[in-house]
């Protein structure tokens, strides 16, 4: 069976990761290939990601780059749709909610080849988001859509889509990361005593002159206790560059400014840090995995799990100073996480998802009960 795995930017690398490797060790089964759109290109942004995570370079490139939505997305589409004809895949593997999975999926489909969706279900309700857009498109074609918490099967089920095509497997982004902890400790910790880490780089939070000027006064008070580790997206650069940002943030002795980095270090930044102040959709699920507090600057979520089983909360830039001093009080600690975010989706030790769990459709065959998550492609071929 051939298939296309398709990833595009930085939060797609870890979750086609674990598929891969499993997929690779069975040869006889499986004949995957990465495509890599070029959604993001920077080596901070990529390159990095596929070292850290073991992966090769990628089969295919299409280097489509950086551009308007309508533009980024026409480019992949263009680029997928000849490459589905060259290949001739049996399936395609999509990933996350970005452009390149939307773009990805809406080519393959229109030529009859099956698509997966690995992390769907998730929504935020909010359609100001690009991602939104991307996740209802991108569910409401694709064949097989495999959820990381059960309210992304709720989610699916209210907009109609048929139970056959819905799997609950789990959140194998947390098999990266689980996969990925031994080799933290080699990694040197930004600084010696306690601090936060801060990620931005939604557009709604940075494309604006004045809500990225009010975020920073929010932000800047919290240095004040607890030094913070800012590694900045090129996007969040851009904008604080654009709107003469960057002097405010530099004159703050207990702001640390970093380039984006790759996995391994972000990861032991973040497992050494106290919290993670965030608008990260992927942040907001590994601070829950690694129970580490974390205030996410946004309105909604699609990721309501990491709230009622996790470490997240939504905080405005009113109550930020407050939740991040009560967070310095109380460690969170929750005794369980969210179902089947335990590292072993893929390849983990021969578990398989059936005897966890209940599933609709084909994965109810009993044929098919000891076979790893890896497998599931053929037990719904
Ligand atoms: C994209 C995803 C978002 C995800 C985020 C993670 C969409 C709609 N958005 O947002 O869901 O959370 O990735 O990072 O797909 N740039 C570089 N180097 C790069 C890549 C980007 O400099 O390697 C700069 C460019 O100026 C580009 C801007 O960042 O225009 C934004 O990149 P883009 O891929 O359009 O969106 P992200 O904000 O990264």
């Amino acid at each position: 069976m051939k298939l296309l795995l398709v990833a595009g930017a930085r939060p797609n690398f870890m979750k086609i990761a674990p598929i891969y490797r499993a997929m690779s060790k069975k040869p006889e089964r499986f004949q995957p290939y990465l495509v890599h759109t070029g959604q993001h290109y920077d080596p901070n942004m990529s390159a990095d990601f596929f070292r850290d995570l073991n992966l090769p370079t990628p089969h295919f490139f299409f280097e489509v780059g950086s551009g308007s939505h309508g533009v980024q997305t026409a480019a992949v589409m263009v680029k997928m749709e000849a490459l589905c004809f060259a290949e001739k895949p049996d399936w395609v593997v999509v990933v996350g909610d970005v452009n390149s999975t939307m773009a990805a999926t809406l080519a393959a489909v229109k030529l009859g080849i099956r698509v997966a969706h690995v992390e769907a279900g998730l929504r935020s309700r909010d359609r100001r988001m690009p991602e939104e857009i991307n996740r209802i498109v991108t569910d409401s074609i694709a064949d097989l859509l495999l959820t990381p918490s059960r309210d992304g099967d709720d989610n699916l089920i209210q907009e109609g889509i048929p139970k056959e095509r819905i799997c609950f497997v789990g959140n194998v982004m947390i098999d990266s990361l689980v996969a990925t902890l031994p080799l933290l400790e080699k990694v040197s910790l930004p600084l010696s005593g306690d601090y936060g880490v801060v990620t931005l780089h939604r557009p709604s939070n940075v494309d604006q002159s004045d809500t990225l000027s009010q975020l920073l006064k929010a932000i800047l008070p919290i240095a004040d206790f607890l030094p913070l580790v800012f590694p900045m997206h090129p996007r969040t650069r851009a904008a604080l560059e654009r709107f003469d940002l960057l002097p405010q943030l530099n004159a703050h002795p207990h702001i640390h400014l970093y380039p984006p980095q790759g996995y391994q270090t972000f990861m032991a930044w973040l497992k050494g840090s106290r919290m993670a102040i965030t608008d990260s959709g992927g942040i907001q699920e590994e601070t829950t995995f690694l129970k580490i507090p974390c205030l996410t600057l946004r309105e909604n979520t699609e990721r309501p799990i990491t709230i009622t089983h996790g470490t997240n909360q939504l905080v405005t830039l009113e109550n930020l100073l407050t939740k991040a001093k009560e967070a310095m009080e109380h460690q969170v600690l929750k005794e369980n996480g969210p179902e089947f975010w335990d590292g072993r989706l893929v390849g983990g030790a021969g578990r398989s998802v059936l005897k966890r769990h209940g599933c609709g459709g084909a994965w109810g065959r009993p044929e098919a009960e000891n076979r790893q998550w890896g497998e599931w492609l053929l037990v719904i071929a």
